[in-house]
């Protein structure tokens, strides 16, 4: 039988990994060796995005194989870039509201995992940390009370992603507390430290919660580079049920890339600042980083840095990055926190600010569309996301086998493990 092809995928989602899940099962395209294009059943497990966004979680983790059937968040703009990015799908549903006033009847039921990129405003290190007491982070409650109201049709696995700040808040309490709800609803949690600078030129560390209904074998090796020191009483808490899973050793981090990722762009455009407004950008630099970019200035060959601006005994002064990578990208609220990039060789220093498109590569989704989003709706949009391959790393490597059942369990070495 041949069908018209329907883009019933996001651009940028994978076919791999397809798996014979209990759970639901959709059409995927496929073209046979006549060149028809045919439409198959294959199953993918199916997911609840909850805070989504701009959806770059569901690029992650639609990469790794999974579905998302159902998206919920309260910001009509970021819905509008979601829908450009996604194709209409009838398997989809974007629930625009606030997640207090979502109801279980409206959730999928056949759901393997719920992914929650909760508000971190409370909890960051920037923020009055409140934590999850806070407005905005305390919506993380609703989460856990659609998860309660879910019943049996609770999805196997859950994740909770935040800023490292979590471990931290209120001296621990606030993980706590995060850990025990979800104890409490019959998921052992892992806890990872996971920094996007594994994959790309962008420092953004994040914790990730991962719940399991049916964990994997504990396993006592403590992975350090997932689960470094300052996590460690986590597992010696034995008030909470948690598991650790034998996991491969991510990426190194990155300690270059920026200039490859910079948009290319003429001298002459006129988004590179003015003399003045760079003259007045040098003259806010402290003199160590004045130094330093007066350095690089007179290098031959062009080099990019990224700047951000702080607010230093009440006067905005800005700030250079030393290195080929960028600072953590964040929501764009009052121009405050947006990046500048700096042009330095060739005896000269030009600044301008960061560009939609440098966003979107340095979350991991270059190709995203951005066709219809203004500048700053899509620089709030990305400012606020997780970076798409951490979440596709997380996906391939554990929540796709812990939803299939065949997480690597071994005492041995992962790697080892995993190749042999
Ligand atoms: C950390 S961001 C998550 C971004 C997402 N993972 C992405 O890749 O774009 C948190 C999101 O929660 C949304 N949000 C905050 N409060 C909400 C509420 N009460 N109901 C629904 N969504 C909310 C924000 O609009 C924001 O998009």
């Amino acid at each position: 039988m041949t069908f018209k092809k329907v883009d019933v995928h996001a651009r940028s989602s994978s076919t791999s990994a397809a798996s014979q899940d209990k759970n639901a099962t959709f059409p995927l395209d496929t073209v046979d060796p006549m060149g028809e294009v045919t439409s198959i059943n294959v199953a993918r497990p199916r997911v609840l995005e909850f805070f989504a966004g701009i959806g770059l979680a569901r690029m992650g983790l639609e990469s790794a194989g999974f579905r998302v059937a159902w998206a919920n968040d309260f910001e009509a703009d970021k819905k509008a870039m979601y829908e450009a990015q996604f194709a209409e799908d009838p398997e989809h549903t974007f629930s625009l509201g606030d997640i207090a006033r979502t109801k279980v009847s409206e959730l999928p039921k056949d759901a393997s995992l719920a992914w929650a990129s909760s508000p971190c405003t409370d909890l960051s290190l920037a923020g009055a940390r409140a934590g999850f007491a806070g407005a905005q982070s305390g919506t993380f409650w609703h989460f856990i009370q659609l998860l309660t109201d879910l019943g049996k049709n609770r999805p196997d696995v859950v994740v909770l992603e935040n800023v490292t700040g979590l471990a931290s808040s209120h001296g621990g309490d606030d993980l706590t507390a995060a850990i025990r709800a979800f104890n409490q609803l019959g998921y052992s949690i892992d806890v990872l430290a996971l920094d996007a600078r594994r994959f790309l030129p962008q420092s953004r560390p994040r914790l990730f919660l991962v719940g399991a209904q049916n964990p994997p074998t504990d396993n006592p090796d403590p992975n350090s580079e997932l689960r470094p020191d300052w996590l460690q009483w986590v597992y010696g808490d034995k008030s909470l049920r948690t598991h650790r899973a034998a996991l491969p050793t991510p990426p190194k981090p990155k300690t270059e890339g920026l200039g490859e990722l910079i948009e290319d762009m003429p001298l002459s455009d006129e988004r590179w600042w003015d003399e003045s407004r760079t003259t007045a950008f040098i003259g806010s630099l402290s003199p160590t980083q004045r130094d330093r970019v007066m350095r690089l200035r007179r290098t031959s060959g062009v080099k990019y840095r990224t700047a951000y601006r702080r607010t230093r005994k009440g006067t905005a002064v800005w700030e250079v990055r030393p290195d080929d990578v960028s600072g953590c990208l964040r929501t764009a609220r009052g121009g405050s926190s947006k990046q500048a990039v700096v042009r330095l060789g060739n005896k000269r220093l030009q600044v301008r600010w960061m560009t939609p498109l440098e966003y979107a590569r340095l979350m991991g989704a270059g190709d995203y569309n951005l066709d219809s989003a203004r500048t700053n709706q899509a620089l709030f949009g990305f400012g606020d996301a997780v970076a798409v391959p951490a979440v596709a790393w997380l996906a391939e490597n554990y929540l796709m086998p812990l939803v299939k059942g065949d997480l690597v369990t071994l005492g041995a070495p992962v790697d080892e493990a995993l190749n042999g």
